[in-house]
């Protein structure tokens, strides 16, 4: 079945969430995050994730700059840095220009050029996602920027998944869904669409109804699969 359409995931999966600690770590000042700041990224995304994953079950939805500030206050505090209000805005800061992994801008030229769509689906604040793409200056190789925020609930909420049918007109079997979220591409898969997991750090697969069609250690291999 031809792929007319390469959705993309976001944090994780197109931008490097890791990166805002990283960076603060090696800036002057930042001395005191060199030993905590691996620990810090991995509860702050941790604490990130469940929080989106139980105000979708409990009906109790805000945005995705409110559940990335309160992730990132739970992991300060688990490091004993909740008392350093300027490390708190730097962080914050830095999460609104995360690097693209290196391999993002090739790619989705490459999808273009051979006439895909390309979007971008996300759990993140329309201008959460705006600050991001700008800054890895991706705006010229992604056709639409979908934010969960149209339909008020986080993934893998299904009414998150139908927005892409409903932007693009087109049958689930003709998409392909890439994330580097187990969950996500589980849930994608389940859900009826082609999908890739990008899984970069060699983690297992998850165990939920829905198995990616392909598992990938980074992004290079896609316009490959996407043109079949
Ligand atoms: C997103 C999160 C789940 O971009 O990575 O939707």
């Amino acid at each position: 079945m031809a792929i007319t359409t390469c959705i993309f995931d976001a944090y994780g999966t197109l931008f490097d969430v890791s990166a805002a600690a990283r960076l603060a770590a090696e800036e002057p000042g930042g001395e005191k995050l060199a030993r905590h700041w691996p620990q810090l990224a991995a509860d702050w995304r941790m604490k990130q994730l469940q929080y989106s994953w139980l105000r979708a079950i409990t009906g109790h939805h805000t945005d995705f700059w409110t559940v990335t500030q309160d992730g990132l206050d739970w992991a300060l505090e688990a490091q004993g840095l909740d008392s350093d209000d300027a490390l708190r805005q730097r962080l914050l800061a830095l999460y609104w220009q995360l690097q693209a992994y290196p391999e993002v801008p090739a790619m989705l030229a490459a999808l273009k050029e051979t006439g895909l769509n390309t979007a971008i689906l996300s759990n993140g604040s329309p201008d959460m996602l705006s600050g991001a793409v700008q800054s890895a200056a991706l705006s010229e190789v992604l056709d639409d920027v979908l934010s969960v925020e149209s339909v008020g609930i986080f993934k893998p909420a299904p009414q998150v998944y139908d927005m892409v049918l409903q932007r693009f007109g087109v049958a689930k079997e003709h998409v392909l869904f890439v994330s580097s979220n187990g969950w996500d591409a589980g849930a994608a898969a389940a859900y009826g669409f082609v999908t890739a997991w990008v899984n970069r750090a060699g983690e297992p697969v998850d165990r939920l109804p829905g198995r990616p069609d392909h598992i990938l250690s980074d992004l290079s291999a896609i316009p490959d699969l996407a043109r079949g």
